[in-house]
């Protein structure tokens, strides 16, 4: 029997630490009393090193929160996750993305899985000899976990990308996403792929009916060649009139189902050996995660430490700030697998939490968020961690962009952390200062606090097998948070109210009737259809 975080010993003796050490913890003190702090906090994963120095923990802060890590049971919880037992308690489901990186034989349901990937990448082969093909546009149509992953690695890898092929992504319920789309296209140089674990998901199947009846209209023929299905629920599919389907397995959650079918575009993108290489990539950090000790454990420290953050210093969100264009989409994958996951307010009993659960989880590329956001994490009144990645050699050939690019990603941290003095400020020239203003109430102005923490994770190159040990690295991390707060990362009822009254306001947008609804929602369903 594990503890609730809120009841082990290590949290009070945390709760204790922050108020004698926690509070008032300076990093730019312990920078100065510490040489071997960068050593001493950072650590290596596979693909991935992480610097977690300039976050206000110290020893006994680790060491308070292993102890809480030891209490929750997150290793035996990890361990149960890893044999398949049906963690996801409230769907009775296991949870086995893991099996889906895990080699030939190695991992459990192998058969199936690699049964699957092997038609899929055999098939993703066929539709990159674009030669004979003829396909020119793949279109993936699918929203949330069947959208968002490879929404982002495609762009992510771009180096690897087939060049003759072009990539959309169409989500939403509104037609301004698929009607700029359609403009582009030509049937017979179009493959379609339908996304949707469920096949039954509202927006989704709205646009699959678009696309169809766009085809129909534009003379296309041969749909079993041009509109393929990746799902758990392959009679949708088939009902649907989709012959050519790739299926996966309810043990895979929307949110991690990119290493699945799901990840077609992504096989069609980078090509068989890159997509094998991406999965091998995970594969390595789901090693690490499974046997490294907790100390030097990178998921279990980052999700430590999001705890420390979030539960005692309360930080209520958490920015991301990817230094490579390419990770553009990052912030709003892990939006979701971070704020789905973890946005919970009840254990897994179904009590109330008396603590908070996920942050919110916001982000653009650097050096874009630079000249936008920053301005207040930098002297905005809340407290925000930001999580810099920066990618040590590009794919470009620019090189004086990319030294510039990562001395604004280091530059950043380092504003962060030490900040300026009103003094250091009284100092320095500000030839755009108003001179009706004495220097004084100026270098007020020109003041950072400094000590704001931030993570930075270091890649050598962005590529296939270290995306894919990044992209692992955060579902573990989102694992661990999750297991010391003692939820149900895997299930996702709070999407489902807003589908109910949908389709309750749904026929009421076409006749009109407002009876049983409340006044606001009555007042502006009148206007919309005024
Ligand atoms: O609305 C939430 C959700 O269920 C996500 O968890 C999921 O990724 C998304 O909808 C799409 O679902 P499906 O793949 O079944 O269409």
């Amino acid at each position: 029997m594990t503890l609730r975080c809120d009841e082990t010993t290590a949290w009070a003796a945390l709760a204790g630490h922050y108020e004698a050490h926690g509070r008032d913890f300076n990093l730019r003190d312990a920078f100065a009393r510490d040489p071997g702090r960068f050593d001493a906090w950072s650590v290596q994963a596979p693909h991935v090193f992480a610097d977690l120095s300039k976050n206000r923990i110290d020893t006994a802060t680790l060491h308070f929160l292993l102890d809480l890590a030891q209490e929750c049971g997150v290793e035996a919880r990890r361990d149960a996750m890893l044999r398949g037992e049906p963690i996801n308690v409230t769907e009775g489901r296991a949870v086995l993305h893991t099996a889906l990186r895990a080699p030939r034989g190695q991992g459990l349901f192998s058969d199936e899985v690699h049964g699957v990937l092997d038609a899929m990448l055999a098939y993703a082969e066929t539709v990159r000899d674009t030669p004979d093909s003829g396909i020119r546009h793949i279109v993936n149509i699918g929203i949330g976990g069947s959208d968002l992953g490879p929404q982002m690695v495609v762009p992510a890898l771009d180096a690897f990308v087939h060049p003759g092929l072009a990539f959309h992504f169409v989500s939403n319920v509104d037609g301004h996403d698929i009607t700029p789309v359609l403009r582009q296209l030509k049937p017979a140089e179009t493959l379609f792929i339908i996304a949707s674990k469920t096949f039954t998901t509202q927006e989704t199947m709205a646009n699959a009916r678009v696309a169809k009846s766009w085809f129909d209209a534009n003379g296309g023929t041969d749909t079993a060649k041009h509109f393929v299905a990746t799902t758990t629920n392959v009679k949708a599919a088939a009902e649907f009139g989709i012959t050519t389907t790739f299926g996966f397995w309810d043990w895979v959650g929307g949110r991690y189902s990119l290493w699945s079918a799901i990840g077609l575009p992504i096989a069609l993108a980078i090509g068989a050996d890159n997509f094998r290489a991406f999965l091998a990539g995970a594969h390595s950090m789901d090693r690490h995660f499974a046997s490294a000790p907790l100390a030097k454990n990178l998921p279990v420290l980052l999700g430590l430490v999001d705890v420390w953050n979030r539960n005692f210093h309360g930080f209520t969100s958490r920015s991301v700030a990817p230094y490579h264009q390419g990770l553009k989409r990052l912030p709003a994958y892990l939006q979701q697998l971070e704020m789905e996951s973890n946005g919970k307010s009840v254990d897994l009993a179904g009590e109330p939490l008396t603590f908070a659960t996920s942050p919110v989880v916001w982000g653009e590329p650097g050096t874009n968020g630079q000249h936008a956001y920053f301005q207040m994490l930098h002297q905005g009144t809340d407290v925000i961690p930001v999580e810099f990645i920066l990618v040590k050699r590009p794919t470009h050939a620019l090189a004086d962009l990319h030294t510039k690019l990562l001395a604004n990603g280091l530059a950043q941290s380092q504003a962060l952390m030490l900040g300026k003095t009103t003094a250091q400020a009284l100092t320095e020239k500000a030839p755009t200062a108003s001179k009706e203003l004495d220097a004084q109430t100026i270098a007020k102005h020109r003041t950072f606090p400094g000590n704001r923490p931030s993570t930075t994770l270091l890649l050598d190159q962005l590529t296939p097998r270290s995306l894919g040990a990044l992209i692992a690295l955060y579902e573990h991390r989102v694992f661990t948070s999750g297991a010391l707060w003692g939820i149900n990362s895997f299930d996702q009822w709070g999407v489902e109210l807003g589908k109910a009254l949908c389709n309750d306001l749904l026929p009421r947008l076409a006749s009109g009737d407002t009876a049983g609804l409340d006044a606001s929602t009555a007042g502006l369903l009148t206007r919309l259809r005024a």
